[in-house]
């Protein structure tokens, strides 16, 4: 599986730095993933390189306008020569789950849009035939971590890319239900404890004890979690 990510933004170093990260540099060294990043504002046509204007209807904040961002989008897929996924950044998007993670993972190229301010002019939505993302119930000041929490998350799910397929196995949502806890050396601190059935070999009991407690973290993290994940008692 090889995956192309492009992401539109107008602040790139914010972005740019995220791609030294460990797993997303062996993803590019292993040929599974290419990213660029695509300034907002390289796409803009008046000298002043204007990329916002006010609401219409009034209130208060700036919106991002329409066409460097539709050129941005007709940029990529030219030189790219794929129409891509376009998934707007947004709050009041469908809700990124692993499920949704999944999905995108197979999408071989997605174009990643960054809004700012009060948003991006609802039209591009249509134009771009993009899709909305919200990282979650919570407002934050720009795409450009949504961007990355999306890109990150969807790389991991590409085979090959953690090294060992073991442990995206075990990951919270891989089962509907969260991971179990883990534990490292030393073997006390502060006068407590490592689980002993960890330290008994017995892989067996080990493998019991984590399924355990993974459902009782879900009981009592996410008990929601358990209405939807089939073959678990609630
Ligand atoms: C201040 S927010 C705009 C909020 C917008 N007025 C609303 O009511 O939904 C600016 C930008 O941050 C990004 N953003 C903020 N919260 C987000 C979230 N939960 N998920 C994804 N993107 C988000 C979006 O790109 C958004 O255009």
């Amino acid at each position: 599986m090889n995956l192309r990510i492009d992401i539109i933004t107008l602040f790139p170093s914010l972005v740019e730095g995220h791609f030294q990260t460990a797993i997303m540099e062996r993803s590019r060294k292993r040929g599974f993933l290419s990213m660029k990043v695509h300034n907002l504002r390289s796409f803009t046509l008046d000298r002043y390189r204007t990329v916002d204007d006010y609401p219409f209807g009034g209130g208060p904040g700036m919106v991002l306008k329409p066409e460097p961002v539709f050129r941005a989008v007709r940029f990529i897929r030219g030189y790219t020569g794929s129409q891509g996924r376009v998934v707007i950044t947004s709050a009041q998007g469908k809700l990124l789950k692993q499920s949704l993670v999944e999905d995108l993972a197979h999408s071989g190229h997605l174009i990643l849009v960054c809004g700012r301010y009060q948003g991006i002019d609802e039209r591009v939505i249509d134009m771009c035939d993009a899709e909305e993302i919200s990282i979650g119930d919570y407002v934050l000041s720009g795409g450009e971590l949504p961007a990355l929490v999306i890109a990150e998350s969807v790389v991991r799910c590409i085979p090959g890319v953690l090294g060992d397929e073991e442990s995206a196995r075990i990951d919270s949502f891989q089962r509907g239900i969260l991971g179990f806890p883990q534990y490292t050396r030393p073997r006390e601190f502060r006068e407590k404890a490592v689980p002993e059935v960890l330290l008994s070999g017995h892989e067996a009991r080990i493998k019991e004890w984590r399924e355990q407690q993974a459902l009782e973290k879900t009981r009592s993290n996410r008990p929601d979690l358990l209405h939807v994940a089939k073959g678990f008692p609630e």
